[in-house]
């Protein structure tokens, strides 16, 4: 039992003491036949429950302080060919919950349990489930989402946990890649050195499918193919990591696959390591996560000028979108259970005080989990597009940089938690100083 999920029920009940609240679970998506797509659980029951089996309900009364938890009845049929299922009585220690009840049971359940009761929170689920069973109790489910998301938004010591072993394990899978990948192999041979390193160290779900990109396709932010050769001379850009009880890691490296990186692949990459880094010790309470990203973009901006691949003054190459052609993305984004977690509450709306359009506005809190993740890309959709061209014909070399297309991109991204004071803990300990990533490459087998 974790005592982690108790403190997140008992955080719901403080934030939503006047109602009855109620969770389904997810349930099992049929594929074809007798297959099932892998099954995992939502995010907001998997933090208020730990329980990563389908088909639940959750039931809690802020009054009584008490927690029911509903799983489905097992028959023999399901025994025979699925094995052993917590009985009530193992599951309420397995998951420290008062109560254990069959979800069959949950609508003659709530006839005794709304009693004395004048509203109800339920998801949307939950609503389609056993909404008649609500009538009544206005039962409203924005509210209980938003006030789970707000409370997932700070990370307590037992998520870290999960999230540090889900860094760890995808760490080293990533290590892994750095010695074992080789020109002429293609990247799906690279994304089963990733996936079988976090499988065999007992991870066995990835947070999202794993970005093996191998030159051009380097700049192909989701790139989801995988099927490419690798070149000698190429750099390879790998997006991968695990998940821990849902907890995910979101990892990026970029290495050559030769040995060394070249003169321009080096330029660049010291380009986007200084920005990470900076960026990283700029992450710290108070901050805005849009003036964060604005920073992001003015060191970028810099460095691309310095390259002679950009001309003009920092603010006019922010403000006009220029260096957007080659840095199109967020700096990062909040990380949890969902590789993309949401904002909730009033942190949703907090105005964005820059002139630039950012997706992530938040005010960066000790106990955020965040990634930090730059990066610089060469994208024929964005060099060859004539409107941008047009747009952009005093700030951007175009002719330049479309001699770089081919080059892929470069990203680094690392998994930091905020914290109250100093710079923010980073979760991510993998090689990224250039030296250290050679210094793996050569004892890779080249053959
Ligand atoms: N792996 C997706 C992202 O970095 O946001
Ligand atoms: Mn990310
Ligand atoms: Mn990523």
């Amino acid at each position: 039992m974790n005592q982690t999920f108790t403190t997140h029920r008992r955080a719901l009940m403080r934030r939503l003491p006047d109602g009855l609240i109620l969770l389904a679970g997810g349930r099992e998506l049929i594929r074809n036949y007798d297959v099932n797509y892998v099954f995992r659980q939502n995010s907001d029951f998997l933090w208020l429950t730990g329980v990563e089996e389908p088909g639940c309900a959750l039931l809690l009364d802020p009054r009584k302080n008490s927690t029911t938890l509903f799983m489905p009845r097992i028959d023999d049929h399901h025994r025979v060919w699925e094995g052993h299922v917590p009985s009530p009585a193992e599951a309420k220690k397995l998951y420290g919950v008062q109560r254990v009840g069959f979800v069959d049971e949950l609508s003659k359940e709530l006839k005794a349990a709304r009693r004395g009761h004048r509203r109800a929170y339920a998801d949307p689920a939950a609503i389609k489930n056993w909404g008649n069973d609500l009538k009544g109790l206005r039962p409203a489910s924005d509210v209980l989402v938003d006030a789970i998301e707000d409370l997932r938004t700070l990370k307590d010591e037992g998520e870290l946990a999960f999230m540090r072993r889900a860094n760890a394990v995808s760490g080293a899978a990533h290590v892994a890649v750095m010695k074992g990948a080789r020109a002429g192999m293609r990247e799906y041979e690279v994304q089963a050195i990733f996936d079988s390193a976090c499988v065999g160290a007992g991870l066995k779900h990835l947070a999202y499918p794993s970005i093996v990109a191998a030159g051009d396709n380097g700049a192909v932010l989701h790139y989801r193919k995988n099927d490419a050769p690798l070149k000698a001379g190429q750099l390879l850009l790998i997006d991968a990591g695990a998940e821990c009880r849902g907890y995910a890691a979101d990892i990026t490296r970029t290495f050559p696959v030769s040995k060394t990186f070249t003169r321009r692949q080096a330029d660049v990459y010291d380009v986007v390591l200084g920005v990470q880094k900076a960026l990283m010790a700029a992450a710290k309470p108070g901050v805005n996560s849009a003036d964060w990203q604005v920073l992001s973009m003015r060191l970028i901006a810099e460095g691309l000028r310095d390259l002679g691949l950009l001309r003009g003054t920092t603010d006019s190459l922010v403000e006009t979108g220029a260096v957007r052609l080659f840095y199109p993305h967020g700096i990062g984004h909040l990380l949890g259970l969902d590789v993309h977690d949401g904002l909730g509450g009033k942190r949703r709306k907090l105005p964005n005080p820059t002139k630039v359009p950012v997706r992530f506005v938040a005010k960066l809190e000790a106990g955020m989990a965040i990634t930090v993740e730059p990066g610089i890309y060469f994208i024929d959709a964005l060099l060859n597009s004539k409107s941008l061209a047009e747009k952009h014909r005093a700030a951007v070399d175009f002719a330049k940089a479309r001699s770089w297309l081919g080059f892929g991109g470069i990203r680094i991204e690392d998994d930091v938690v905020v914290r109250r004071s100093g710079p923010p803990l980073n979760l991510t300990s993998v090689p990224k100083e250039r030296r250290a990533i050679e210094e793996l490459r050569r004892s890779a087998a080249h053959g």
